[in-house]
């Protein structure tokens, strides 16, 4: 298990921007974030039992998908300083988001046995041979977004802000890892077996789904318009039609 509070401890003393430097787009990422706080959930009610065990199975990833970013930031001696102070940024919202979706996950009734099935899914992903930011761009864009706009759609109120905070967060990390993607012209090694694993893990999510509109067809295809185009207009259009304003805004590259 991750000791969060321990890398939450190192990274408070690295987040705390350098007035000299100049942070170019990855400064701007970073002021498009508002800070928000966990707040505390209740059990959900009236949700119909295929759309819940999906939500669970949403949770449930959401706390063991997590990756290192900041375990590895702090390893590397030779990263720009730009780079570092914006993936520590970053690692630092996904400390919140996990305390956030911990009490989700608990107010969900998710189970044991789901996380145990999701952590199958990340330790999966930990041994496939890709460079760690771009495995988490991959994972953001193509998996966690998809899970977000589900949640969106499916999920009580309490859900539907919390996927709201953390989707401007993950909206932010996307464009922060693509812009050192692309910079750095990271490159797939193997990317059959990440695309398979993507596949695998929207199918296991989606699959109690009983819906004829919105079930596992439909969220494995945003899937994949998001991996290859880097936007869903679907996506978009589906969670425009929430309560609050939408929060699926894909960057333009
Ligand atoms: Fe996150
Ligand atoms: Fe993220």
């Amino acid at each position: 298990m991750i000791n969060y509070s321990q890398i939450l401890k190192t990274l408070k003393g690295l987040v705390r921007p350098n007035p000299g430097l100049q942070m170019g787009p990855l400064g701007s990422f970073i002021q498009s974030k508002k800070a928000w706080l966990p707040f505390p959930m209740n059990p959900p009610e009236g949700i119909p039992e295929d759309r819940l065990e999906a939500l669970q199975r949403c949770l449930a990833l959401a706390l063991a998908l997590e990756l290192p970013v900041g375990d590895w930031v702090q390893s590397q001696n030779d990263l720009d300083p730009q780079e570092a102070l914006a993936l520590t940024h970053n690692a630092k919202d996904e400390l919140t988001h996990y305390e956030a979706f911990e009490r989700a996950f608990k107010a969900y009734g998710a189970t044991k046995t789901q996380l145990q099935e999701a952590y199958q899914f990340a330790q999966r992903l930990e041994e496939l041979p890709e460079h760690l930011v771009l495995k988490a761009g991959f994972v953001e864009l193509s998996i966690f977004f998809v899970m977000l706009a589900l949640m969106r759609r499916f999920g009580d109120s309490q859900l539907k802000l919390l996927t709201k905070y953390v989707s401007r967060d993950e909206s932010c990390h996307v464009r922060t890892n693509y812009h050192l993607i692309d910079k750095h012209g990271l490159r797939f090694q193997d990317f059959e077996a990440i695309n398979h694993l993507r596949a695998s893990i929207i199918r296991w999510v989606t699959e109690p789904l009983k819906s004829q509109r919105h079930g596992s067809e439909f969220w494995e295809t945003q899937s994949q318009n998001l991996m290859q185009t880097r936007k869903s207009s679907e996506l978009k259009s589906l969670t425009d039609v929430g309560i609050m304003p939408a929060f699926f805004e894909m960057p333009s590259y």
